[in-house]
This record gives C-alpha cells, structure tokens and sequence, in this order.
C-alpha cells in the first residue's frame, strides 16, 4: 500500500516499519532506539540475527548519537561524500542497541542523498533500514518490489526507481587500515583520494570468508533463475535464458537479450530489477557477460557489479 509522508512518520512513531526510497535501494525503516521495532525487521525479514543494520541519519547531531570514536579523516569522507551512497563503519556509542548492531562494538552510518528518506528521517529521527526484500532477495529498486516481497498491504512510501541501484558502499573506519566491505557506488580510488592514504579493498571471496561484515557471508541478491557467467565465446542463443551484455554487442534483436552498450550505471540501476523480471517471465537461467580485470579496474561500477553477481551465483 503506498502510504505519504504524514502516515509513514506516524508508523514510525509508533513502532511499526515502513519501506521508503534511498538514492541506492529502498531500505524498510524502523526506529533506530525502539527496540521492538527493531526485532520486528528481524522478524519480518527472515533476516539472520547476527546480521547488524545500516543506522540512516541526516544531521550531524545524529551522528553523535551513535558515534563513539571519530578518527581525523571521517571528516574529510563525511564533508565529500555525505549525504550520499558511503556507509561508514564506527565504533559505536555505549547506548546503541545490542540488536542493531549484533552485539559488534562498532555501528553502521548512512546519510542517504534522497529527499523523502532525508525528510523521513528529519521528521521521525534515525532509521535502522536494510534493503527492503526478504533476506536473499534482490534488494528492491522499485516500489512494486517491495510489494512483491511483503505483500500489497506493506506500507511503502512510493519514489518511482532508485537512481543508482546496488546498495551503498561500506567502509569500516573503525580500525585501521580501513578497508571496504561491500563495495558500491563510491570507489575505492575516490575513497583513498579524499584521505589520501590507502584502503583495504578485498576481493568477493576474501569478503565472503571474513565473519567482519556478517551480512557478506550470507548468499544474496538471488533471483529463482539460476545465474551464472557466460563463457567469452558463448552464443547467447537459448531461449529460455535471459542474457545480460555490458560490453558484448550481438546483431540478434531478441527479448532475452539486453544490451548495455558499456553504459554501466544503468546496468546497475536495472540490475535488480532485471534479476526479478527474469522470474516473473519464467526464465530458467540468467546469463551475465563477465567482467574483464581492465573493466574491473577502469569502470566505476564494475566492482559492485561483479561483487552482486558473483553473491547471486553463489
Ligand atoms: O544502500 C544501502 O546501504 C541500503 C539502503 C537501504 O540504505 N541498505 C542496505 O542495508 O543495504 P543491508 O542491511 O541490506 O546491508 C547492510 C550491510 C550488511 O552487509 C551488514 O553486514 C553491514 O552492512 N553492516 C552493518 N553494520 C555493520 C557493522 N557494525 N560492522 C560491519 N558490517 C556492518
Ligand atoms: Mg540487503
């Protein structure tokens, strides 16, 4: 049910969650000091316990909130990339709730670049919000994802499609060297331009293996087609398989293929929602050009790209 501005602080304000648009994906919200309302995304979700949550603010007072320590250069990334696509990882303040953060010493912080989360929050205070899917879904990018997901009675505030379309970057700053745990839309080279120092950067299976982050371990981002990468030589000429091309050009015109010409931003924003449609149409199989380690290094989005895809695979 899409619901305004006015109902959602309301709900907020007594507990309940509500699904709202980020500039990245849709985050289902809850009250960051209640408790309760907390457990209910847990519950809902299906989502692991030992998973912690992305806290949303959109001050700096908010901040102080749950921040414990403060090193130097979380000014530097806060001043140029909040509000914005940069989760940041810091030791967290003695008050924050052990459910939020799985009982780790350390809190998530985001302030999304998005007018309606920013005047949610603004309004009903900081927000815990994952990704609003059911846990090992694709995150949502649309309104009627989430939808698809809670059922159609779910309160969500309704801001058409995401502008960018994979979760934000995380980088934990809690320790150093500091090192990125979910890379996204802010890249490592931009991170380490602003501090000017190096960053730990780990590959996918590197981050699947580290208990650090604990939501990477899990299997993610999955459609029911099974998804896998396509061999460099490969024809994609079945039809019962939905093929992905970022870079590859084929002749064929065909509804099973989708052609991104390169533009790799856009692929991101219909990533997710191209792994659902792939369901719906009945398809059995996803099919994704695979990314060279040029493109890997030279293409902003490759990285977080490659990272979702590869989870989906498993
Ligand atoms: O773009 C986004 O970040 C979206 C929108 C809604 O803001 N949110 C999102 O939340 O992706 P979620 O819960 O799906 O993913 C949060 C990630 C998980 O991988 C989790 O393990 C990690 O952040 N995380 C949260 N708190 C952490 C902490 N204290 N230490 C390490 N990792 C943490
Ligand atoms: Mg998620």
């Amino acid at each position: 049910m899409s619901v305004g501005m006015e109902k959602a602080v309301s709900l907020i304000n007594s507990g309940e969650l509500v699904a709202f648009p980020t500039e990245t994906v849709y985050g289902l919200g809850a009250d960051a000091w209640n408790p309760s309302a907390v457990k209910k995304i847990f519950e809902l979700k299906q989502r692991p316990a030992d998973n912690p949550l992305i806290v949303h603010i959109a001050s700096l007072d908010m901040v102080e909130q749950f921040a414990g320590g403060m090193p130097g250069e979380a000014e530097l990334l806060m001043q140029r990339f909040w509000p914005g696509p940069l989760t940041l990882i810091f030791k967290k303040k003695e008050e924050v709730l052990d459910l939020v953060t799985a009982g780790l010493d350390t809190v998530a912080l985001r302030w999304p670049n998005n007018p309606i989360s920013q005047e949610l929050i603004f309004r009903a205070g900081p927000l815990v919000a994952p990704s609003a899917n059911r846990s090992g879904r694709p995150s949502p990018t649309r309104a009627e994802h989430v939808k698809d997901d809670f059922g159609e009675d779910f309160p969500v505030i309704d801001g058409g499609s995401t502008q960018i379309g994979l979760e934000s970057t995380v980088l934990d700053i809690s320790d150093k060297p500091f090192v990125i745990r979910r890379p996204g839309a802010i890249s490592c080279e931009e991170i380490e331009a602003c501090i000017g120092a190096p960053v730990d950067k780990k590959t996918t299976s590197e981050l699947n293996e580290t208990a650090k982050s604990p939501g990477t371990k899990y299997s993610h981002y999955t459609p029911d087609a099974e998804v896998r990468w396509m061999d460099p030589d490969e024809a994609p000429d079945h039809s019962g398989t939905l093929y992905l091309l970022h870079s590859r050009n084929t002749e064929t015109e065909s509804e099973n293929i989708i052609q991104f010409n390169g533009d790799y931003q856009q692929m991101a924003r219909e990533l997710y929602d191209r792994f659902r449609q792939a369901d719906r149409a009945g398809y059995e199989a996803v099919a994704v050009e695979n990314f060279t380690s040029e493109q890997l290094k030279q293409e902003k989005m490759a990285p977080a790209l490659h990272n979702r895809i590869s989870k989906a695979i498993g």
